[in-house]
């Protein structure tokens, strides 16, 4: 049961990692932007923290994808994960990538046959979108559901990335629908700590340990 920390934003991602709680991260294209910086200062500064696991997306054609997924592979070697979007280019470099034994995630899933084409091109990682799936009117979480089923059953070792997660109950449900790894934004992360009972307890048990 992995966490990863969803986010292109340093500082916030730094609060959660020294908790001790988190296994990785996932940035994506709209992250980077919003953060307003290069990329590779933002993998610089992840990597620079001993996050294991950074997933980093590469766009443009298949020759495109392949280079800036080999250059990011030289320099940040077990630590980068390269994030292809599902296509064909996406599952032809994930294929030779994962030839090569360099760690990728498919992302923009939101279906099974998905999932299917991405486990067979060798993908470490699948990401379906539950919010976005959610935003839909279906819930995101039974794709996992789906997804995790169909893998076992077949005996397929990629794993299950569930993202696009807005609550703390998607958390709760993405894992418990089978993923391996939840990738949460800070927000979520910091929201799981709380119940209004645990604070009521709390303060009970601080005014009562003190006399
Ligand atoms: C992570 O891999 C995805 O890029 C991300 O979770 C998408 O989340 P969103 O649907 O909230 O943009």
């Amino acid at each position: 049961m992995r966490i990863f920390i969803d986010s292109a934003d340093t500082e916030a991602i730094k609060r959660c990692w020294d908790t001790g709680l988190i296994d990785g991260c996932t940035t994506n294209p709209t992250l980077i932007s919003k953060s307003g910086r290069d990329p590779r200062s933002v993998y610089d500064e992840l990597a620079e923290m001993g996050v294991p696991d950074i997933s980093m997306e590469v766009m443009g054609n298949a020759v495109e994808m392949q280079n800036e997924a080999m250059k990011l592979y030289t320099e940040y070697k077990e630590v980068a994960t390269i994030k292809l979007p599902m296509c064909q280019d996406g599952l032809k470099v994930c294929k030779e990538l994962s030839n090569l034994g360099i760690r990728t995630n498919v992302t923009l899933i939101f279906n099974a046959a998905q999932a299917i084409l991405a486990a067979k091109a060798g993908a470490n990682y699948v990401s379906p979108f539950v919010g976005r799936i959610d935003d839909q009117g279906y819930a995101g979480t039974e794709v996992v559901r789906s997804i995790v089923g169909l893998y076992q059953q077949q005996r397929v070792s990629t794993e299950v990335l569930a993202a696009s997660i807005r609550t703390t109950q998607r958390l709760v449900r993405a894992f418990y629908s089978g993923a391996t790894v939840v990738t949460i934004p800070p927000g979520v992360f910091w929201n799981s700590y709380q119940h209004v009972l645990t604070d009521v307890g709390l303060s009970i048990f601080e005014k009562d340990a003190n006399g």
